[in-house]
Parts: C-alpha cells; structure tokens; sequence
C-alpha cells in the first residue's frame, strides 16, 4: 500500500543519503558492535554531556537496513536526553516485536519507517544493531 511505499521511500533515502554519518573526537564514546548472523558491523559513536545525547554518528558497514536504522537513530537520539534515548530504543525493539507503539510526547522521526522490517525475524538484528550499540555506550557511561 501507499505507506509501504513511503517507509520504503525513507529507508533508501536515509540509506543513500545517510544523517550523522562520520566520527567524533577523541573524547566521544565509540561502541563498535557487529551483527553476529553476517558479520556486518557498525561503530556508533556518542558525546554525553550532562544527561543529553550532544552528538551521535555512525560508521561502518552493513545492509540497507542496518545503515538506514543507524542513521535513523542518531537523527532520534541527537540533543535528547540520555533518558529519552533509552526509552525510544525500547520503543524500536517493541516495535520490532510487531507491536503498536505509543510515542508519548517523543520525538521518534523517521524509525517509525521500519516497522515493515518486523515482518521479517532475519532482519531484525540488522534494524536493532545500532540500538543496542547505542543502549550499551549509554548504559557504560551511567
Ligand atoms: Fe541485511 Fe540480508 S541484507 S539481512
Ligand atoms: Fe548485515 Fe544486515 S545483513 S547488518
């Protein structure tokens, strides 16, 4: 339907032209993270100062939907609180598991776009990879 076909339009927008692509400074947080079913693997990297999300990036390598799921996130998580980032990387993996989900009040940008991707278990772990390497990085630094 026309949804698919604007979720799809989204993931190969943000695949080919992806948002926070590239590295920080020595002082940021790097997560490097791979998806153990292909062996892809990403590096996210983080600048929390006071609570918040100041800057995300990403780099590395994988499939359309891990890199478009990369770019999504740090386009999120960038100038949230670390709190806020945390709940919508619960809000991702939920959706992942096929379900309804409500954002109260947060801003989730384009994620929303790969909801398809829960109709397909091989694919998961390409959509959640850089989620779970951003929830680690977080988590380290509390
Ligand atoms: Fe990612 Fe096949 S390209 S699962
Ligand atoms: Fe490797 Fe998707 S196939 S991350």
């Amino acid at each position: 339907n026309n949804l698919d076909t604007l979720y799809r339009q989204v993931i190969m927008d943000h695949y080919k032209n992806p948002r926070n692509r590239g590295s920080l400074d020595d002082e940021s947080l790097t997560i490097d993270m791979n998806n153990p079913t292909c062996g892809d693997r990403i590096q996210i990297h983080l600048q929390i100062e006071d609570g918040k999300v100041e800057d995300a990036k990403f780099e590395g390598e994988g499939c359309s939907i891990s890199l478009s799921s990369a770019s999504m996130m740090t386009q999120a998580i960038k100038g949230q609180p670390v709190e806020d980032a945390l709940k919508m990387s619960k809000l991702f993996s939920d959706m992942m598991l096929g379900e309804e989900i409500d954002p109260e009040g947060l801003e989730l940008g384009d994620i929303e776009a790969l909801q398809g991707v829960a109709k397909f278990p091989a694919r998961i772990k390409c959509a959640t990879l850089a989620w779970k390497a951003m929830e680690k990085g977080v988590n380290h630094e509390q």
